[in-house]
């Protein structure tokens, strides 16, 4: 596959994979294979670029963000960092690269010690890499980072209850960028948030990456979320990444029928669009028993025979423009016209 990589890239993932051992999470005792929650994952991100990573809940979002911070050990593949891969580097470079790499996490209430003062919260990664020398340049750190993230400083002697959702996650935003980091992987950011504040806080955030010019891993479940967020975006199925590409290649002409559902999901309704709202069919199937051939197969509005048989490899569509679907690679197989009587619905019964 060709993946467009290029050597100015900050983040260069290879053929990543994470399969789960069988059982080992509670309820999931009865399965045999384990579950494969990432898949052959290959793309790049840039410096200063924002990589969006979209699908259903239970796809494998969280876990790749993970991996690619190291958080978990990976089955096989590769996570180079400026070059360095992150997934062999001996414990003590690890610990050093830490501090170029942090996550944002989607809960603002369950990330934060309840007992620890907003202070103590955000200078804890400073103390941690040992950017700070004394108790006052540590406050005159926190109060300049609460400061960058829309907060009065005079809030860093409380504690995390005494605060909105949207103030902690606030919080959470200040610790992440108090080392610096080259590379933040931000995992549904806004998803605990009420509406209204959502917004604020993708804006914050994308204000805080023009200022510094970091990249980000966005996740999010939908695609509204990431609309102005996004450079690139990719689309994630049952572990693997069915579709990535530009933003507006993939909001403009999506090429993969998951993306096109996904895409309607998120339509303003229009009176006047052509368009017409993709209902996908039943739920994500069991992630331990993923479907064979195309995955999507069993629920996709236009499957074919081979669909069920042959998986697709992510084929380039337009310029840096990628999807995993036979019918949306440079070469298509044909479809036999409607009503010719020779295909088999796909059922949901692999
Ligand atoms: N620690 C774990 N042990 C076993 N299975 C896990 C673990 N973490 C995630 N999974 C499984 O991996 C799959 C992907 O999960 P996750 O990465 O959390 O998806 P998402 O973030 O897209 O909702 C799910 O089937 C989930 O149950
Ligand atoms: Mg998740």
């Amino acid at each position: 596959m060709k993946t467009a990589a290029s050597p100015a890239s900050l983040i260069d993932v290879r053929n990543l994979g994470k399969t789960f051992p069988a059982g080992s999470r509670l309820g999931f005792g009865k399965q045999t294979g384990g579950v494969r929650a990432v898949d052959g994952a290959t793309f790049t991100i840039a410096p200063g670029e924002t990589l969006a990573l979209v699908g259903e809940s239970g796809c494998g979002k969280s876990t790749l963000g993970r991996l690619l911070l190291r958080l978990i050990e990976p089955t096989e593949g590769e996570v180079l960092l400026e070059g360095n891969n992150l997934v062999d580097l001996p414990a003590a470079r690890m610990r050093a690269m830490r501090a170029q790499v942090q996550m944002i996490f989607q809960d603002p209430y369950g990330s934060l010690s309840p007992r620890r003062s907003i202070a103590q919260i955000v200078a804890e990664p400073l103390e941690v890499f040992g950017l700070v020398r004394s108790a006052r340049e540590r406050r005159e750190r926190v109060a300049e980072l609460l400061t960058q993230v829309g907060l009065s400083p005079t809030f860093m002697d409380r504690y995390p209850r005494q605060f909105s959702g949207g103030q902690r996650q606030r919080i959470g935003i200040a610790r992440a960028i108090s080392v610096n980091p080259k590379f933040i992987v931000a995992d549904e950011p806004v998803s605990a948030l009420d509406v209204s504040v959502q917004a604020q806080i993708v804006n914050l955030l994308q204000d805080l990456k023009q200022q510094r010019n970091f990249s980000y891993l966005f996740i999010a479940h939908d695609l509204s979320v990431v609309r102005h967020i996004a450079d690139r975006v990719a689309v994630m199925y049952l572990g693997r990444i069915v579709e990535i590409g530009p933003k507006k290649a993939v909001y403009g002409s999506p090429s993969h029928p998951y993306t096109q559902a996904l895409l309607s999901a998120v339509l303003e309704p229009d009176p006047d669009a052509a368009k017409t709202r993709i209902i996908l069919k039943g739920d994500v199937p069991n992630p331990a028993k993923v479907p064979s051939g195309c995955s999507f197969h069993t629920r996709c509005p236009i499957a074919q025979p081979v669909c069920k048989i042959e998986r697709p490899p992510l084929a380039e569509t337009t310029q840096g423009h990628f999807a995993a679907c036979h019918f949306a690679a440079p070469n298509p197989i044909p479809v036999p016209p409607a009503g010719s009587g020779t295909l088999t619905p796909a059922t949901a019964s692999v």
